[in-house]
């Protein structure tokens, strides 16, 4: 990092996507710490200008020359410009927070959730930190708050995940297919919607409108998709468990933004409804919604748009008294991803003004 006098120099590498543009908003409602505000795209995006902090901005290309003189830098691109230009931000000076899949479970890279362990941004042996997965960071803080009294053991998981999980694109297609079938019969008949939507599936294997797809990510081995494999492993890392059981399966839904999931948690001691409820009504960053009589669950339609990981529909499992069965939803584009990312910053620019 630079001399500590002032305050730190921010870069958004990636401020013109679906997270960077969150992550304006973000910056422009939290308490300001920055010093410049550097914003930083690919040369498609030179000399656009995105408005942060109430001033606008010049969008910049990424190259040596933007990263320099940064003192934190957050990555919000693709993996692979992430895997290319965070080791040069980080060689030269600056803490990288990297909200792609590139660093996630590279041992020497923190994975980071401010809630649950803050302690693990101050070991970063590459000038890395790593921001989990959205779909992890959706579910994360409350287990992590259960997991500190109970002890979790297993953990059985269905993912409804919002289309703004695959960027700008799978907001962009679902939009578009939900045009191509309003006001029809489509549907009712095998392959109707599919013939509909034609070629216009986006970044998704089947059509989103009018349907459920249980898929999200690439293939990987013996049936399992690589988003299932990263919740599982970052849940490990984040919670410190490297033996913990997880069985994940991740379904994409017409939903823009907000993941939601269910969960089926084991623990090492037996649970209380009542405990539970304690335990989530107070959690930093959880808000427990959860009265079913009064038809009070959290959505995706309420929760988008709000920073706290919403927990509703909390049960003893009936056959397991050491099982809790939870329904959980989350701002994939804010905890899911920027607000995160901003939480960490947050973290290294006090560590950065303290020393
Ligand atoms: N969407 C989510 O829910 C979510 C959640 C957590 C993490 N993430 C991760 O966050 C990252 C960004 O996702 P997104 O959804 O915001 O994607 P997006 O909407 O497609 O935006 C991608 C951003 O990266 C920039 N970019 C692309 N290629 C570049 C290059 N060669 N050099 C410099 N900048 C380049 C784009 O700039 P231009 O506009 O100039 O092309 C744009 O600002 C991805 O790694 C994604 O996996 C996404």
């Amino acid at each position: 990092m630079t001399a500590r006098t002032g305050r730190p120099t921010l870069a958004v590498v990636g401020a013109t996507g679906a997270v960077g543009s969150v992550m304006l908003q973000i910056l422009s409602q939290h308490a300001d710490i920055w010093g410049e505000i550097r914003l930083i795209a690919s040369p498609r995006s030179a000399g656009r200008k995105l408005s942060v902090r109430g001033e606008e901005v010049e969008v910049v290309a990424l190259d040596e020359q933007a990263l320099s003189g940064v003192d934190v830098a957050m990555f919000d691109v693709p993996d692979e410009v992430a895997l290319q230009w965070a080791p040069v931000a980080a060689a030269r000076g600056a803490v990288v927070v990297d909200n792609s899949g590139a660093f996630q479970m590279d041992p020497e890279v923190p994975l980071v959730v401010p809630e649950v362990n803050p302690h693990a941004a101050r070991v970063r042996p590459r000038g890395i930190i790593a921001n989990p997965h959205c779909t992890t960071l959706s579910m994360i803080v409350p287990l992590g708050a259960l997991h500190a009294e109970f002890g979790l053991s297993e953990l059985v998981v269905s993912s409804y995940q919002a289309v703004s999980g695959a960027g700008r694109a799978g907001i962009d297609t679902l939009r578009q297919q939900l045009s191509l079938v309003a006001g029809t019969e489509l549907g009712t008949s095998p392959g109707d919607v599919r013939r509909a939507v034609g070629d216009k599936t986006g970044p998704f294997p089947e059509p989103v409108a009018l349907n459920v797809v249980p898929w999200a990510g690439s293939l990987r081995e013996d049936g399992w998709s690589s988003e299932e494999m990263k919740i599982r492993d970052e849940s490990r890392k984040i919670l410190g468990l490297p033996r913990l059981r997880v069985a994940v399966t991740c379904v994409r839904v017409p939903v823009v933004t907000a993941h939601s999931l269910t969960v089926h948690a084991r623990f090492e001691d037996e649970v209380t409804v009542d405990r539970a409820r304690d335990i989530l009504a107070t959690a930093p960053g959880v808000v427990l919604f959860d009265d079913p009589a009064a038809g009070e669950f959290p959505t995706p339609a309420d929760v988008v748009g709000t920073d706290p990981t919403w927990v509703g529909r909390v049960r003893r499992c009936l056959d397991d008294p050491t099982a809790l069965e939870l329904f959980v939803c989350g701002d994939n584009l804010r905890k899911g991803s920027a607000l995160n990312t901003a939480q960490i910053a947050e973290l290294v620019a006090a560590e950065w003004a303290a020393s």
